[in-house]
């Protein structure tokens, strides 16, 4: 018998919706009380649809993500009817990673449970602070206690949680992060993601003139981080991402690893089959144009590989993809090293690591993939 060939491949799926529009998110995410469900659940499948017919052999599903928006907004009959839909047109790996991203105003206990009963083991809570002044001047709709109290339900229902916080905040001092990370840290989860503010100008903190901190202050806060988060046996695997053992989310690996990856919904991309994908950003247009689609060049390939493997710590990125004059001058400055013919970033690299992509990406095709 002919042997079958699935190549491995994850799926994002971007809900457009949520309960307020918070003033530094730069997301695609909008304020909808009532949705209209079959137009969207009719969206989705136009996706699926046209993304499988340009991919030459059925892909196994490795990894599902619910992020956006609010995903945990989503009425469970219309999760299940989700569900029910990939199910049909995609095999699920026996041991697939599911995420969700939730808000603590945003989900209840039984509302984890029933999301977990629908095929949910991952669950995403985005805390973003750890004192209420910071959570309001981030126009979270939650409080402290709200936080807290919907981690604590979270432990009860799944192994697999992570919390998001945000920092580099206006005026945050080490010794105010330290503090916060600390606690977060006595949660006990087995995954945090921990982005430093980025402030985008379409957001009102853009338009306001909101400064995060300055670039001193986050490389400082950023070590600390690091530090703090390796001395818990918690350690980072890539930039924001730092996971126990066995925790690292399977779905950013497949970004960082450039697997294929399904984009579904409005704004969401993807990459099939040597195709960028790319979804209108709001949800009217993306219903109403759907999904481009763009060869990539060999030379973008490439680059692309370059950009996301960089940021994987602890995996180094063959020399030979790389431009060898990039290698030398990156080694010169101090942001990497060769080893067995890897090329690996050092923390000075991670640091700097745009400015080491554009130094080390190759400007022509690679001869050795
Ligand atoms: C796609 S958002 C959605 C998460 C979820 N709706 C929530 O707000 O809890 C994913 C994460 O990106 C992070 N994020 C969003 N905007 C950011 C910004 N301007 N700077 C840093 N992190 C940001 C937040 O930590 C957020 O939880
Ligand atoms: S941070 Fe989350 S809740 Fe706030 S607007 Fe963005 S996606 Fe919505």
């Amino acid at each position: 018998m002919k042997a079958f060939f699935r190549p491995l491949c994850g799926i994002y799926v971007h809900w457009p919706y949520c309960l307020s529009k918070c003033p530094y998110c730069d997301f695609a995410s909008r304020v909808c009380k009532n949705p209209d469900y079959d137009a969207l659940l009719k969206g989705y499948e136009r996706d699926i649809l046209i993304f499988k017919e340009k991919m030459p052999h059925p892909p196994l599903i490795t990894s599902l993500y619910f992020g956006g928006g609010t995903p945990s907004l989503m009425p469970i009959l219309f999760f299940d009817s989700f569900m029910t839909l990939l199910q049909k047109n995609f095999s699920f790996a026996p041991d697939i990673e599911i995420s969700l991203e939730a808000n603590p105003d945003a989900v209840t206990q039984e509302k984890m449970r029933d999301f977990k009963q629908a095929g949910v083991n991952r669950l995403s809570i985005g805390v973003q602070a750890l004192n209420e002044s910071d959570l309001r001047f981030l126009g979270r709709r939650h409080s402290l206690a709200r936080a807290l109290d919907c981690v604590h339900e979270a432990q009860n229902v799944f192994d697999n949680l992570n919390i998001d916080l945000i920092y580099a905040r206006p005026n945050q001092t080490l010794s105010d992060w330290e503090k916060e990370l600390k606690e977060a840290l006595s949660l006990n989860l087995p995954h945090y993601s921990l982005y430093q503010l980025t402030i985008e100008e379409n957001t009102v903190f853009g338009k306001k003139g909101i400064l995060s901190a300055t670039e001193e202050t986050a490389v400082a806060l950023y070590e600390l981080t690091n530090e703090l988060m390796r001395t818990h046996h918690v350690p980072d695997y890539e930039i924001s991402n730092y996971a126990r053992a066995g925790f690292e989310c399977r779905h950013n690996l497949t970004y960082w690893h450039y697997a294929d990856y399904l984009g579904l919904g409005p704004s969401a991309q993807g990459r099939i089959a040597g195709f960028e994908t790319v979804n209108p950003r709001t949800p009217a247009d993306w219903l109403a144009k759907g999904p481009s689609l763009t060869k990539l060049t060999p030379l973008e390939t490439a680059q692309e590989r370059v950009i996301m493997g960089l940021r994987l710590k602890n995996s180094g990125f063959p020399c030979s993809q790389l431009a060898q004059s990039g290698i030398q001058k990156a080694c010169e400055n101090g942001w990497g090293y060769v080893s067995d013919n890897l090329f690996y970033p050092t923390k000075s690299g991670f640091l700097m690591l745009n400015q080491l992509i554009l130094l080390v990406a190759p400007d022509s095709i690679p001869t050795e993939q």
